[in-house]
């Protein structure tokens, strides 16, 4: 007997999960250090003219697409054209390898919790140190991933309502206060308005074709978006739901606690005098140190900090885990747990390769780079900007265009004054703007034997798509 198909229990749930896959690592650990390598507010425009112009109508077209087949994202391609298959498949494969190396830092997280109160914060000097030594041992961060890990299978194994949606409904209320709290400390320190001024007066003399990529990619990270998880999670939505409107509210959901990460660190960080551009370190060397440096309650604000670090990452990596499930669940026929376990051992294991390419095995590479690396700059430079070129070509030119206006409008029950606006982004901007802005991404990736292999993955797996 066909199972019914789960579904979000209520319209603020399906907002929480949503937002809660958009928010996460990418806001508070990624924003804030492209920011500060880029050079502060010309990219933090740019960040959000791309969030406007794509994100926005690449959210709208994935969300249409999951409700309108109520299919995970291969699934969805498919009842469309067989030939497609490969993009969803494209997009399962993205979640996986970005999973290869999200829980490590997820994991990081939770040892910075426990660690800010046993030592972390006493010789700021030596943050740098304990976080290089920690990342690069052996042992302990594969630990932690696997406990990280495993809350991220608890709450997916739950299923749809009551465990993606309620760890949602539960943790960003929670993460947004904390965010708050630690937000506002930073802008009661003396010195804070440098910071202020970096963060939101544009410096266009910095901006460099690179900026636009970065931003590009970022808004893909940060919204999740060119792998099929917000189809994913619009097909376990109903009927009555408008669909621009709970876009709207994610998009801005996700955008200010972008801006709320860079708040609550830059001011901080220009008041205490340190350097804004530290790279991937930003958020766990330079942000303790300001912590070290508020005395007594350092500990607790870095405590709270952690913690939302935490939260942000696991409702992500849910969501990551679940375009998986979804996958196997729909396609595989296979039961909601025994995917989870198993996809999630497989995961561990990328894990691990990652989590030891950063030390004990920083020898091994592949294609020039660690494994930790090779996860990261094939999904983030390769294949989400790919997949979400995808969609819009799929959406924009094979999908019937009443068909679209039905579903965003809910059968004509509601009105979208700018549909027209949005279908022609899809279907000329969209492509046009990322195909510009993937080659040249692609072809600047250092290692050239890694970029050809990534276009080797989409080309093989167009050519066999019709037996995916
Ligand atoms: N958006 C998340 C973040 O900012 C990461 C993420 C979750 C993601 N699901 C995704 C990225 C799907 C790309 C595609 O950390």
């Amino acid at each position: 007997m066909e199972q019914k198909r789960e579904n979000w229990g209520s319209r603020i749930g399906f907002i929480m999960a949503a937002a809660g896959s958009a928010v996460g690592l990418g806001n508070i650990w990624r924003f804030p250090y492209l920011t500060g390598m880029n050079g502060g507010g010309a990219f933090i425009v740019i960040y959000l003219g791309c969030v406007v112009l794509v994100g926005l109508s690449i959210m709208i077209a994935e969300f249409a697409v999951g409700r309108r087949t109520q299919l995970a994202a291969v699934g969805a391609y498919k009842t469309y054209n067989k030939k497609w298959s490969f993009a969803g498949v494209l997009g399962v494969l993205s979640g996986f390898f970005i999973m290869g190396f999200y829980p490590v830092v997820g994991g990081w997280s939770l040892y910075y919790i426990v660690k800010s109160f046993t030592g972390l914060l006493t010789v700021p000097e030596a943050i740098g140190d304990i976080f290089g030594a920690f990342i690069g041992s052996p042992v302990q961060p594969i630990i932690w991933m696997l406990i990280y890990l495993a809350v991220n299978v608890f709450i997916v194994a739950r299923g749809v309502s009551a465990g993606i949606e309620l760890a949602g409904k539960i943790l960003m209320p929670i993460l947004y206060v904390l965010l708050l709290i630690v937000t506002i400390k930073g802008l009661t320190i003396p010195g804070a308005g440098a910071g202020l001024s970096y963060l939101f007066v544009p410096d266009w003399s910095v901006v460099t074709g690179g900026t636009f990529l970065a931003a590009l990619g970022q808004a893909f990270f940060s919204l999740s978006l060119g792998m099929g998880c917000m189809i994913t999670y619009g097909s376990y939505l109903n009927k009555e739901e408008k669909l621009p409107n709970n876009t709207l509210i994610v998009v801005s959901m996700d955008t200010s606690v972008a801006l709320l990460a860079g708040v609550a660190m830059f001011p901080a960080l220009f008041a205490f005098g340190m350097e804004p551009a530290a790279g991937p370190g930003l958020v766990f060397v330079v942000v303790p140190q300001i912590f070290a440096q508020m005395g007594g309650i350092g500990p607790l604000f870095s405590a709270f900090f952690f913690v939302a670090l935490f939260i942000a990452a696991l409702t992500s990596s849910v969501s990551l885990l679940e375009v998986c499930v979804a996958y196997l669940m729909d396609e595989k026929k296979m039961d909601r747990r025994v995917a989870t376990y198993g996809t999630s051992v497989v995961m561990a294991v990328l894990c691990a390769l990652s989590s030891l390419s950063l030390g004990a095995m920083s020898g091994v590479t592949i294609f020039g780079v660690g494994a930790f690396d090779f996860f990261d700059i094939l999904t983030d430079k390769i294949f989400l900007a790919i997949g979400g070129m995808l969609l819009a070509i799929f959406v924009g030119w094979f999908l019937k265009k009443e068909d679209l206006k039905d579903e965003l409008t809910n059968g004509g029950t509601l009105s979208f004054g700018l549909f027209e606006v949005w279908y022609n982004i899809i279907k000329y901007v969209i492509p046009v703007l990322i195909g510009i802005v993937a080659t040249v991404g692609i072809l600047s990736i250092e290692q050239t034997s890694l970029m050809i292999f990534g276009i080797l993955i989409i080309v093989v797996l167009a050519i066999f798509s019709k037996k995916l």
